[in-house]
């Protein structure tokens, strides 16, 4: 400590499934990237809801891409509990966006019982409102079914996605 102040940087987290990331990850990347010192974007290996649909190399390729031009940010991924994460890492604070109120019901549990494990808070930023209605689990379907999604995700994930669809419907056709 110097001066009643962290000798080194405050590191932040900022866990997801990003499967796959958006741009309201991307938002919350570069507005989270200006408030912290180092700023860890971490993919989580097994996300427990669903199998994922894009594999984690993947998955840290289009993340590694997209934040590319953030100095302070990095790609690292995770297995198992994000508090043990977030304690091996030596992390001051977890980062999560919020979209709407019924995302706040969850994060709010999520960010006690974090807490509780590992005594690290987390700071949670408002998603730009322009992505208050994009989910990754929207715009897979979304853009599977033919929908124009261009303008929610970055650039170098829309041009895997279609990759993806052109495989798939080669596969199926
Ligand atoms: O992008 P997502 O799927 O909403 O991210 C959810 C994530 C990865 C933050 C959450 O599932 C998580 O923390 N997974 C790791 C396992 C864990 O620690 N579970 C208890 C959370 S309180």
């Amino acid at each position: 400590m110097t001066n009643g102040k962290p000798s080194r940087s405050t590191r932040a987290i900022y866990p997801g499934s990003f499967d796959p990331p958006t741009c309201g990850h991307l938002d919350v990347v570069e507005r989270a990237a200006k408030c912290f010192g180092e700023l860890v974007v971490a993919i989580v290996v097994n996300p427990q809801k669903r199998s994922p649909m894009f594999s984690l190399d993947e998955r840290v390729a289009m993340l590694k891409e997209c934040i590319a031009s953030i100095p302070n940010a990095r790609v690292e991924h995770f297995r198992g509990l994000l508090a043990d994460y977030v304690k091996a890492s030596q992390a001051d604070v977890i980062v999560k966006g919020l979209r709407v109120v019924s995302d706040f019901e969850s994060e709010m549990s999520a960010a006690l019982m974090n807490r509780s494990l590992s005594e690290v808070d987390t700071f949670f930023l408002m998603s730009d409102q322009k992505y208050s209605f994009v989910s990754s689990s929207l715009v897979k379907e979304v853009f599977f079914l033919g929908g124009d999604v261009g303008s929610l995700v970055p650039e170098p994930v829309l041009r895997l996605m279609a990759r993806k669809r052109a495989g798939l419907h080669e596969t199926h056709s």
